[in-house]
């Protein structure tokens, strides 16, 4: 009899939680009647699938672990064979039939790979970078993939932290924007199976490591946190991003990921997040380094009870969740909570009804890679170009006589794509050369030297590669080359600059110039009299001043994806005009770092951009206070001509709303688009405001000659900040409302709110 019984149960137990003909809650409570409480904490392991292939994979001890329901999703695992091998032991053998979520970085693109965020930012296009999230949507998706960790919206104001590649720059707002966008573009509705779930992160404030570097500590006020860094945050969260990353960083002296008040409070209690949230990579091990915890067992209950639901890496929660139950230390409750947002996810994505949703192997075919996507990222990356001077117009090139193309980031094909794009496919696609011989083919005369290496250290390179090799040779030799092909030119493309791992994770830098070899290979290039254009491939903004005060053309490329080359093309021989804008304050120095538009004012200001030095002011001794090339600054191939800003009305009540309008006038012979920017200041408040902040922009097509009016809306909204008691609130009084091209050339117009 015990035995029928006994048979019966494990019977029903295995019937795999499939079809999804119940709304979700009562899906998900009927599932978690059926859990052990193993089985629920196996639910929030996460974990990386290593190379596992396929047929093999029940073997492996990932394989083992899903078998035994011990872990609740993969990650960064490559390919619909592999992945449907792994989905087939999460259904078919493990007890109760759970699908596995699948997670990878698809940061900016998945094999069609897309700029830099960074790059995407300087675009200003939100159709675009929403588009280019929805193609890396439909890669990944047709490849097994249906959860990315991505987007990142950390505000980062140093330009030292080599994470700034991986974000949208200094500004609060449109970062903002850009996170909506991501989110709408990943996620869709979850309906069709090219959609897929978008994580934010790094929650909260990683952009704000001291010193730039990684990891490092962050300590600020609530209200800075309010006012500059959670804006982003919060408006992914409420364009309803499905999952929330923690951040490595302490806030408040306290490991994020185990920061009640961070993780619950603000999150779910202030923005009404109701996805699941996830550690960063063995975050919960690190409480420990932290110092905030002795145990692993500690450092869970920590992160558990902070309204942490998912466990990346440590295996903490696997470990010893069971044992700490027991003692008391974690209610169950917790548990069920977090195993139930999990669950919902995976439902909200259509895995109980079909865990293959995403492993068609037909659609891998036609939808990876394919020439309407590249179309798409060679489009996009032509707008995130900023060209930062163009003396005597020597930019767009003639395709015709001797061109030299010179520069160790001239050749690579895997440092085109940038930083941190695993799943990308760098045989795939063309490095600048090849582009640019294809470009002039029949028409004019290509000359190439590497011209030096990365820089003159050897293990200083390579530390900068993490495999994205350059070939290293004789920098007395490779100088002599390229002087010897630049003097048979008539033109000088110098291609210099950061290798794509010089930014991202873990790529702090302190000195952000060129580095050393490429500055005096370019010293001597420019002394030979002939003109130079400079495309300086970053992470982050660098510095340039040498080269602004000496170099003919400069543009700055970022790290263009896997269309890189041909988009350069476009805009260097004119068949495109640039219109990217900054999105970070190149700096004059790096000691200037960090250096941002928005700051507020000491009570001995020096406006930025004053010539002179002031003793007792705000200023240093040996550089005037302002950057190289400001927030927002950006150069075309034709010219634009901004009136001055008008206001609908002078007064507005406090919900009231008036209309600022800037008449714009493209007065070059190009047609092209141009970003519009609106800022505002708060003149006098009850604390102190910054002295500008974005609050508006509009991406126009303008025809040579043509002139439009812009207009933006002024609300409360526009002009409502957080006050000391963290309300968000308008206060009346007088505003500056006001627009332009760029940070620094405005037209101001006064606004009373009363
Ligand atoms: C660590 C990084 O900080 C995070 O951005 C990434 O998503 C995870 N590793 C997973 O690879």
């Amino acid at each position: 009899m015990r035995k029928t019984l006994l048979s019966i149960a494990i019977a029903l137990a295995a019937v795999p939680a499939m079809g999804q003909k119940k709304p979700m809650r009562e899906f998900v409570d009927d599932l978690m009647q059926r859990m052990t409480l193993k089985e629920k904490i196996g639910q929030l392991n996460l974990m990386v699938a290593g190379d596992i292939t396929t047929g093999g994979a029940v073997n492996t001890q990932v394989g083992g672990s899903i078998a035994a329901g011990d872990m609740g999703g993969v990650f960064n695992i490559k390919g619909a064979d592999k992945i449907r091998a792994l989905q087939d032991i999460a259904v078919k053998k493990s007890r109760l039939g759970i699908p596995l979520i699948v997670g990878m970085d698809v940061i900016h693109g998945y094999e069609t790979i897309f700029p830099i965020p960074l790059g995407l930012s300087c675009s200003w296009d939100l159709a675009a970078i929403e588009k280019s999230a929805q193609i890396a949507a439909r890669e990944a998706s047709a490849d097994g993939i249906n959860w990315t960790f991505s987007p990142m919206v950390d505000v980062a104001l140093d330009q030292r932290w080599g994470r700034v590649s991986e974000g949208n720059g200094e500004d609060p707002y449109l970062s903002a924007r850009i996170g909506e966008a991501m989110v709408n573009g990943y996620q869709g509705d979850y309906s069709r199976n090219d959609n897929i779930m978008a994580c934010l992160k790094h929650y909260a404030l990683y952009g704000a490591v001291e010193s730039g570097k990684d990891y490092n500590t962050v300590d600020m006020s609530h209200i800075r946190m309010y006012n500059r860094y959670f804006e982003p945050y919060k408006a992914a969260v409420e364009a309803g991003v499905g999952s929330v990353m923690s951040s490595f960083n302490l806030v408040d002296f306290v490991p994020a990921t185990a920061n009640r008040w961070l993780m619950t409070d603000i999150l779910r209690g202030e923005w009404g997040f109701n996805g699941f949230t996830v550690t960063d990579y063995g975050s919960i091990g690190e409480i420990l380094n932290h110092g905030s915890a002795a145990t692993l067992k500690e450092a869970s209950v920590q992160a558990l009870n902070a309204g942490t639901d998912m466990d990346m890496c440590s295996q903490g929660f696997v470990a010893t969740l069971e044992q700490s139950v027991k003692e008391g230390k974690v209610n169950i409750a917790t548990i069920d909570a977090a195993c139930r947002r999990i669950l919902e996810a995976k439902y909200k994505l259509g895995l109980f009804a079909d865990p293959y949703k995403y492993c068609d192997a037909k659609r891998r075919k036609k939808d990876v890679f394919n020439a309407e996507h590249r179309r798409a990222a060679r489009d996009i990356a032509a707008e995130t170009f900023v060209l930062l001077k163009n003396e005597n117009n020597i930019l767009p090139l003639k395709k015709s006589g001797k061109i030299a193309l010179i520069g160790p980031l001239a050749d690579t094909r895997a440092n085109m794509a940038g930083t941190w794009c695993v799943a990308y496919t760098p045989d795939k696609y063309s490095t600048l050369r090849e582009s640019m011989e294809a470009a002039l083919k029949g028409r004019a005369t290509l000359l190439y030297a590497q011209g030096s290496n990365i820089c003159a250290d050897e293990a200083t390179q390579k530390a900068g590669e993490f495999g994205k090799t350059i070939a290293r040779g004789d920098d007395k030799q490779m100088k002599a080359e390229a002087l010897a092909i630049a003097a048979r030119a008539d033109v000088i493309v110098c291609a210099m600059g950061e290798t794509a791992d010089m930014s991202g994770e873990c790529a702090s830098r302190t000195d952000l110039r060129l580095p050393d070899v490429q500055r005096e290979l370019l010293a001597e290039l420019v002394k030979m009299g002939k003109p130079v254009v400079l495309l300086n491939f970053s992470g982050r903004a660098t510095v340039m001043t040498w080269e602004k005060n000496n170099v003919q053309a400069i543009m700055n490329v970022w790290f263009g994806g896997s269309e890189a080359g041909d988009a350069i093309c476009d805009v260097l021989f004119g068949d495109k005009v640039p219109s990217g804008k900054l999105t970070v304050s190149m700096p004059q120095t790096t000691g200037q770092e960090p250096l941002y538009y928005n700051h507020q004012n000491t009570g001995r200001p020096v406006p930025d951009y004053t010539p002179d030095f002031h003793k007792y002011q705000t200023n240093y001794l040996d550089v005037r206070n302002g950057a190289l090339y400001p927030f927002g600054f950006g150069l075309s191939y034709t010219t634009f001509k901004y009136d001055d800003v008008k206001l609908s009305a002078n007064e507005m009540a406090t919900n009231g709303s008036v209309k600022a309008t800037v008449r714009v006038t493209n007065t070059g012979n190009r047609d092209a688009d141009e970003i519009v920017q609106l800022y505002i200041r708060d003149v006098v408040a009850s604390i102190s405001r910054p002295i500008k902040e974005l609050k508006g922009f509009k991406r126009i097509s303008l025809k040579a000659g043509e002139s439009r009016d812009v207009e933006f809306d002024i609300t409360p909204e526009t002009l409502k900040f957080y006050n000391s008691n963290l309300k968000h609130v308008l206060e009346p009084g007088e505003f500056l409302i006001m627009t332009g091209p760029d940070s620094d050339r405005l037209s101001a117009a006064k606004l009373m709110v009363k």
